[in-house]
């Protein structure tokens, strides 16, 4: 899930691009059932709290048909949608193969799943959550556009030094996004669909601030890697968070050098305000408490 994709070397057998086969044939069945048990909790869950583009591209996909699923049969439909494709890798792989890949419009997943005993929380994304939170979206034409962008991006601020405050933007949008519809808030992004706990916590727990996108404002605000985030970020629609990134960042990364950080608890004169969060769960200790 993370937006940092670690830096290590090569591992054996992967490709220079750090692609490997999924090897699909190689599942053993207590696998798939780990992946169906997720499947069914977050499928019977999502309804009413997802966006409809996830459920959409959820259903386009038929994720559940196999268990596991096979990335060569993911992606003739995916392909055919818009153009994106799922390929495996190891785990979390350097930062510029990830944009790289991004950029050419193919989602980088890592192959392995996660023990029966860390359904519930993990520190490498694995295939559930790269799959199953992220690929479902990249059905969504307008969303699919907004991922090329991100590593076409990433390989700009990598190139700047400005990656520090571009892994912010992904952070509160591909992982931790809200959207506001008319029936309410939904969740998009990828680390909180992936989770049963975060799918409840992010839209009806009182403790986090729920606030409306400011592209600079995110962008100055730091992030929870290891519990429930203390704010969440709400676009108006997968379209004014594509437009909202059109600009070249440059004037903006300029900015955001002089600029200091925003406390992660503040709610500023300026912000859009859904939800003023009162902050109890982190005050009780957060995940370390529970
Ligand atoms: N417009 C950004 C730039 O100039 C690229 C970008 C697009 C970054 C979408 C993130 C998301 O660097
Ligand atoms: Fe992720």
């Amino acid at each position: 899930m993370s937006a940092d994709h670690a830096n290590t070397s090569l591992p054996p057998g992967a490709r220079p691009d750090w692609t490997i086969d999924q090897g699909w044939d190689r599942y053993t069945a207590a696998e798939h059932e780990v992946w169906i048990t997720l499947y069914e909790r977050q499928a019977a869950l999502l309804p009413g709290r997802a966006c409809d583009a996830f459920l959409k591209g959820l259903d386009a996909l038929d994720l559940h048909r196999t268990g596991i699923p096979d990335f060569a049969r993911i992606n003739e439909e995916l392909r055919r949608l818009t153009g994106w494709t799922v390929v495996a890798v190891p785990g979390l792989v350097p930062d510029e193969v990830f944009f790289e890949h991004l950029a050419n419009r193919r989602f980088p997943a890592g192959q392995f799943v996660r023990k029966p005993d860390e359904l519930d929380y993990l520190q490498e994304p694995d295939i559930f959550h790269d799959v199953f939170g992220h690929v479902p979206m990249l059905t969504d034409p307008v969303f699919a556009d907004y991922m090329q962008a991100y590593g076409e991006g990433g390989l700009r601020a990598l190139g700047r030094g400005q990656l520090h405050n571009l892994a912010r933007l992904y952070w509160y949008t591909v992982e931790f996004g809200l959207l506001e519809t008319p029936q309410g808030l939904r969740i998009y992004g990828a680390g909180i669909v992936s989770s049963r706990s975060e799918s409840i916590f992010a839209l009806d727990d009182p403790s986090p601030n729920r606030l409306g996108f400011d592209l600079e404002r995110v962008m100055r605000t730091p992030y929870r890697i290891d519990d429930f985030q203390q704010v969440y970020f709400v676009v108006p629609s997968l379209q004014a968070l594509l437009d909202a990134t059109l600009a070249d960042f440059d004037a903006l990364y300029r900015r955001l050098q002089a600029a200091s950080d925003i406390p992660i608890d503040a709610v500023l004169a300026e912000d859009k305000v859904f939800t003023r969060g009162d902050q109890t769960y982190v005050l009780r200790g957060g995940r370390s408490a529970a």
